[in-house]
């Protein structure tokens, strides 16, 4: 299923800085698709045009690396849920449906970014804090659809990372992070369909 080793990764690592964006269907490829989000991958790169990757960038684990992108999902998701929960219910009004369910996810995906965070320190890695480029919409439907966009990239993602050689504790965490992610999905295709906005 992961037809890409962590060669694929060490070779990624040599690259500079700037060149190490990956888009989904690059993530796709790698087996951990994003839903649509472009993301830069490395946290832990050292950078530089050096044709030989300095000491620090090798050797690369991969389950270190899909683990630093799923911290940068829950990062960029939890960013994204708090500007849509305001831009989606505007009013200033914590008992709306729409912006209680938004805190009880954006809840959700703190602990997944803490628990992912403590899983990579088991590994023996330091965490990061890099997230993936901001994404913007104008339109209500667009932010919402991008809400669920997000949560199908993060099923993918989960899913890919339970076929890697993670401890069982880890394993387990990765589980319920997944069954939390598929349920923020049923979540937000429930919600009734925002109205169009006017220009
Ligand atoms: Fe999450
Ligand atoms: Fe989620």
């Amino acid at each position: 299923m992961m037809r890409n080793s962590s060669e694929t990764v060490t070779r990624a690592a040599r690259k500079p800085l700037a060149t190490r964006r990956i888009d989904r269907r690059r993530l796709l490829e790698l087996g951990a698709g994003l839903g649509g989000l472009a993301l830069g991958l490395p946290l832990f790169g050292c950078g530089g045009p050096e044709p030989e990757p300095p000491p620090c960038c090798e050797p690369r684990d991969l389950r270190i690396d899909r683990l630093a992108l799923a911290i940068q999902h829950e990062y960029g998701a939890i960013i994204q849920y708090c500007n849509h929960a305001a831009l989606l219910q505007p009013a200033a009004d914590d008992a709306a449906p729409e912006r209680r369910l938004y805190q009880q996810i954006i809840a959700d995906e703190v602990r997944h970014a803490i628990d992912l965070n403590a899983a990579m320190v088991r590994l023996g890695a330091r965490p990061g804090v890099a997230i993936w480029p901001p994404l913007l919409a104008d339109e209500r439907r667009a932010m919402l659809d991008l809400d669920i966009q997000a949560e199908e990239g993060a099923i993918e993602l989960y899913r890919s990372l339970l076929v890697l050689d993670f401890p069982p504790p880890t394993l387990s965490i990765i589980r319920r992070i997944l069954a939390d992610e598929q349920r923020h999905r049923r979540l937000l295709l429930a919600l009734p369909p925002p109205p169009f906005d006017t220009p």
